[in-house]
């Protein structure tokens, strides 16, 4: 629940602590935000840009996906990589799958940050001791300074100096990105959209001078997919708004009953220099 995780989170506008009261989150200075009936907050300040995220279709989809336990070797990789910690943020939580996962392992306590009202509302019900805040982690993130052990981001966007500012000094810092292998059998047939080479330095990049790499492995395992599944692969990522049904229906009816698909990820864990 927020009121879990309150004292970590800061006022977007004016960065005061904030508290809850009465169904509502407000700071010392009297900036005051609703508590959605679904039990999270949306502490995006006025000037927030125009991104919306994942919508709810998308979410429904990777909801689907991820109950097929197709991803369960990352879930177990990012458990174990956060190992024991109090407090956690996940910044682009989606579903709260990973979030809800690392939780019941530590016995902490979580915040689970996305930009997509759907992905709160799931959130917030993801977990009994994890509080579901929409926020546009490019636009800053709503939480105290060195205020979390350990922040994860598992598919989504960095913005490596608020990671930084969030979390304590040595706070540890777990990235799940995909290798230019993940899903390839599908990224031809399905017209998914691939993953860009360049993107493993561009992370080293960003978090260098701010991030010390402790470990870094390869985590690559074949999926049994039938149609269904591949449906919800297309259907949970941004390749969903590229293809029309029909030519992905055509597609995925192509395709063998059981096709074995690579699952193949990145999972670095740095501390916070
Ligand atoms: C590929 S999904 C990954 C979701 C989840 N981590 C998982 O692996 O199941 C990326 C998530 O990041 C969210 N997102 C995209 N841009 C964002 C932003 N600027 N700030 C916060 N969240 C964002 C999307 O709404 C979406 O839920
Ligand atoms: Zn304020």
């Amino acid at each position: 629940m927020l009121s879990d995780v309150i004292d970590l989170l800061a006022c977007p506008h004016c960065g005061a602590d904030l508290d809850t009261e009465d169904g509502a989150v407000l700071c010392d200075r009297g900036h005051t935000f609703d508590v959605a009936r679904q039990g999270y907050v949306s502490l995006l300040p006025g000037s927030a840009g125009k991104i919306t995220g994942d919508s709810a279709e998308m979410l429904a989809a990777r909801v689907r996906f991820l109950d097929g336990h197709h991803f369960d070797p990352i879930v177990d990789a990012v458990v174990s990589a956060v190992g024991k910690c109090g407090s956690i943020l996940e910044v682009g939580a989606g579903t709260g799958h990973y979030l809800a996962a690392v939780l019941e392992h530590t016995g902490g306590r979580g915040i689970g940050v996305d930009v997509s009202k759907a992905a709160a509302r799931r959130i917030a019900r993801a977990h009994p001791r994890v509080g579901a805040v929409v926020a546009d982690v490019w636009h800053g993130l709503p939480v105290r300074s060195g205020a979390l052990d350990t922040v994860t981001c598992v598919f989504s966007p960095r913005n490596a100096g608020e990671l930084h500012r969030v979390l304590a000094p040595r706070g540890t810092l777990v990235v799940v990105t995909p290798t230019e292998r993940h899903q390839r059998e599908l990224i031809g047939p399905l017209g998914l959209i691939g993953v860009d080479e360049d993107k493993a330095r561009r992370l080293g990049d960003t978090l260098s001078g701010r991030f010390e790499s402790v470990t870094k492995s390869v985590l690559e395992f074949p999926m049994l997919l039938t149609h269904a599944d591949a449906r919800n692969l297309v259907e949970m990522g941004p390749s969903a708004r590229h293809t029309t049904d029909a030519a992905r229906d055509t597609a995925i009816g192509d395709l063998p009953d059981r096709v074995e698909v690579t699952a193949s990820v990145t999972v670095g864990i740095y501390r916070a220099v």
